[in-house]
């Protein structure tokens, strides 16, 4: 294999190479890479320092899934989610990994999942009356904050059955604390290390604290009481290995329950703001949404068994996270030198997808740069090449909660779209921010209006 040559080299500076366009923009820069050099594109760091990046689909299912053993998680992500969420499955690797993801698996699918649709459809209709107030003072919002307090809420009762969204919530505010602090460790690989006692590390170090508190107290007094109740704190306590019959131990519980609110916040939450983004610049595709939704709904909030006949909510969602997906790019690194796309890649390198570049293929997408949901309306299994599409990540590694963040999706949008309408502010840019989620660099701006459905489409 050493014989092969390694992948055409993307210029950059003499001292640094790619690296500071890496940190400012990398969308602007593997873009560039995968349009001017193809499928596999060779960076260079400081001299020396290389990492790859695929686009192909078929380059990204050999990473991801038929090689994925050979591309573990590298340690520089792994290390900051671990401050927090110990050996979660989000960061674990090898037989912890494993058997914790075994062990969590069946709390996933759908039909557990149903049973929390009812909860995620009260904190919308919370949303929702909030949002009446707002409407009512001709408010702008921010739709980020708006999404995040929203899908905190949504983790929070899901999870624990705690409403975790209050501003006086002191939970909700560490657990935020924290969380920014390790995607700053996360996007800034020269932060000051975790034993200084800087400001911020303290800051980090007293918000954790009280994380791992509280919500151990509420894994005890759960044990205590031998109370059940219908959320996944208790399908994480409940879960038994099929085989072996093992369980997880307080601790893990712990930090299973933490690494589900890292992955599953703020991703839900970026991705809803982004639709709302789409929506206002799109009417055409705003008003088929919401005829949809006076057809099938009437102003009614939705149930599970509604979801199915959502279909044109459901291709905006996913038509968004073809745009912007929350996890635009995933490091790897090699444990073994490979060949990918007929290319040599050394062992203990890093190697990067990127559903930014992929979903944005002109080769693989009509009018990629264009919001059509239609596309996603009626697709399934075999309507696009493996990998051209993978919002959620695949092969072993992929999202736990791909079921429970598209329930959400529907469940946010048809609660507030049916009554809302977000309408941009004008001279307010959206950008986007590549950092640990895919973020709207300056938030996304709107003003709430409400709306009434209408009358024809309401079913009797
Ligand atoms: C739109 C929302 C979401 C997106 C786009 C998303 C995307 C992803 C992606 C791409 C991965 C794979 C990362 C990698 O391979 O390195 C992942 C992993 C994961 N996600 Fe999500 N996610 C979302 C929502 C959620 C939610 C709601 C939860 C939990 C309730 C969740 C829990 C997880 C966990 C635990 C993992 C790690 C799985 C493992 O390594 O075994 N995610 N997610």
């Amino acid at each position: 294999m050493s014989k092969l040559s390694l992948p055409p080299l993307m210029p950059g500076g003499f001292l640094f190479g790619s690296g500071p366009e890496a940190v400012a923009d990398p969308l602007a820069l593997y873009t560039r890479a995968q349009r001017t050099l193809g499928d596999v594109v060779r960076l260079r760091g400081i001299p020396g320092i290389n990492w790859y990046l695929v686009t192909h689909p078929a380059g990204v299912e050999h990473v991801l899934k038929t090689r994925g053993k050979n591309y573990r998680k590298p340690d520089r992500f792994n290390a900051p989610v671990r401050m927090l969420a110990g050996n979660g499955i989000l960061a674990a690797e090898g037989d912890t990994w494993l058997q914790n993801r075994r062990l969590m698996q069946p709390a996933f699918h759908r039909q557990r999942l149903a049973g929390l649709v009812a909860q995620m459809a009260q904190a919308a209709e919370l949303a929702a009356e909030r949002w009446d107030r707002l409407a009512a003072e001709g408010a702008v919002v921010e739709v980020g904050e708006e999404m995040l307090r929203l899908t905190l809420r949504i983790v929070g009762t899901t999870l624990f059955s705690h409403d975790l969204s209050g501003e006086a919530n002191v939970l909700g505010t560490a657990i935020r604390t924290a969380f920014q602090h390790v995607s700053m460790r996360m996007t800034m690989p020269f932060a000051p290390p975790a034993w200084l006692p800087t400001r911020e590390n303290r800051r980090f170090a007293a918000a954790r604290d009280v994380v791992h508190r509280t919500v151990d107290d509420m894994i005890a007094e759960r044990r205590r009481s031998g109370q059940e109740r219908p959320d996944l704190l208790q399908m994480l306590l409940d879960a038994r290995d099929a085989e072996t019959g093992a369980r997880m131990d307080d601790r893990q519980v712990r930090h299973e329950a933490l690494t589900l609110m890292i992955a599953g916040h703020e991703t839900a939450a970026a991705s809803l703001s982004w639709t709302w983004h789409l929506l206002s610049g799109n009417p055409g595709a705003a008003a088929k949404l919401r005829e949809e939704l006076d057809a099938v709904l009437g102003g009614r909030t939705p149930g599970v068994e509604d979801l199915p006949r959502l279909p044109y909510t459901r291709a905006v969602f996913d038509e968004t996270l073809r745009l912007y997906p929350p996890a635009w790019g995933q490091p790897r690194e090699s444990v073994e030198e490979d060949e990918i796309g007929g290319y040599r890649i050394p062992a203990r390198n890093i190697v990067m997808v990127s559903q930014w570049v992929t979903h944005r293929r002109p080769d693989l997408w009509d009018r990629p740069d264009a919001f059509v949901p239609e596309r996603f309306v009626g697709a399934g299994p075999g309507t696009f090449p493996p990998f051209a599409y993978y919002p959620f990540g695949g092969g072993a590694r992929q999202c736990i909660g791909s079921s429970f963040a598209l329930m959400e999706a529907q469940v946010v949008l048809a609660t507030l779209a049916q009554r809302f309408e977000l309408e941009s502010v004008p001279g307010h840019e959206v950008v986007p921010d590549a950092t640990f989620t895919l973020r709207p660099r300056n938030g996304v701006r709107m003003r709430i209006r409400r709306r009434t459905p209408s009358p024809a489409a309401v079913p009797a």
